[in-house]
């Protein structure tokens, strides 16, 4: 079995974040760690997806008001990207920029973050691209460029993969980040009927379930794990009292799984809760992120009412 070198044992956020999430009485493991090469393929591929609703809507909406978007944040602005990935979203927002100070995309991923960039500069020769490999759920400082406005660009509904007090914590770095007269252009998931939700959470290729399974795969090859992804069953359902679609890996028998040193005990049917997806009505969330100081200047979504796009302002 693989051993995990010192180096990981010491100070490596992966491996403390998976022991303490393992060793907690409803077992946890991070979403962030869903994104390595392969989970990062698979999620494309959700993306895709007949019953995956929302990116496509999320990038119709975009597509249809881009000029309204834009035309808020006037010439010479800093566009900051978190969870960058493959930078295909923001070209939508690129093409309209007035003299952009430059674009920023923030991603874990370096060595895929530094392609996407190269790309992006080959075929924007006029835009300044700052990569910066960071976790963005933890503070970063943003590259000391000249602007007359940042606008932090946060697609995807990603904020909803955040508990709410880190949500609002997020919310509350974003505002200070691009300061006053600063904005956020925001997706977020929105409502809807159970069933539309759980569709898009089992789909019927099993896409979502391999995108789910892949953490464990991960956990193997990187912390010198003995997970049997065969044996963790996929499990999303939506929790109508606390408005959020929970995933999980539920046990298929009683098991033992070492990591390293440590070793963690499954029952038959006990689960480890890998995601939870938050599904917001706007106005409440226009509360919440005022209480953040950003106040919610206008709200695009599409003829569902499945998704939604805000723009949201620091008072100067
Ligand atoms: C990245 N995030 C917004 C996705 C979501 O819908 O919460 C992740 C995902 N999990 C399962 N399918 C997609």
């Amino acid at each position: 079995m693989t051993t995990i070198c010192p180096a990981r044992r010491t100070n490596d956020p992966f491996l403390t974040d998976v022991l303490a999430g393992l060793s907690r009485p409803q077992k946890r493991l991070p979403s962030k760690y869903f994104y390595d090469a392969a989970g990062s393929r698979l999620f494309d591929h959700i993306t895709e997806l007949d019953e995956y609703y929302p990116t496509r809507t999320e990038l119709a909406i975009v597509r249809a008001h881009a000029g309204a978007m834009v035309a808020r944040w006037g010439p010479q602005c800093l566009l900051i990207e978190l969870g960058a990935g493959s930078l295909m979203k923001v070209r939508l927002l690129l093409g309209q920029l007035d003299r952009p100070a430059g674009y920023v995309p923030v991603d874990m991923s370096g060595e895929h973050l530094r392609a996407a960039a190269r790309e992006l500069a080959t075929d924007y020769p006029d835009l300044r691209v700052y990569p910066v490999v960071a976790d963005f759920t933890r503070p970063f400082e943003a590259p000391p460029v000249q602007a007359a406005r940042r606008v932090v660009y946060f697609p995807g509904s990603t904020i909803g993969n955040f508990d709410p007090p880190e949500a609002d914590a997020l919310l509350d770095r974003i505002a200070r980040l691009v300061g006053p007269g600063g904005g956020l252009l925001l997706g977020i998931d929105l409502r809807k009927e159970p069933a539309v939700l759980e569709t898009a959470y089992n789909d019927a290729q099993g896409v979502t379930a391999a995108f789910n399974r892949n953490l464990l795969v991960r956990i193997n090859r990187e912390l010198g794990a003995d997970f049997d992804p065969a044996r963790f069953r996929h499990r999303a359902f939506y929790s109508p009292e606390r408005s959020r679609i929970e995933m999980h890996l539920v046990s298929a028998d009683d098991q033992r799984v070492r990591i390293g040193d440590a070793t963690f005990s499954f029952r038959a049917g006990e689960s480890i809760h890998t995601e939870n997806s938050y599904k917001y009505e706007p106005s409440e969330f226009a509360r919440r992120a005022a209480d953040c100081g950003l106040r919610a200047d206008e709200t695009w979504t599409d003829e569902n009412g499945y998704f939604a796009v805000l723009y949201l302002t620091v008072a100067n």
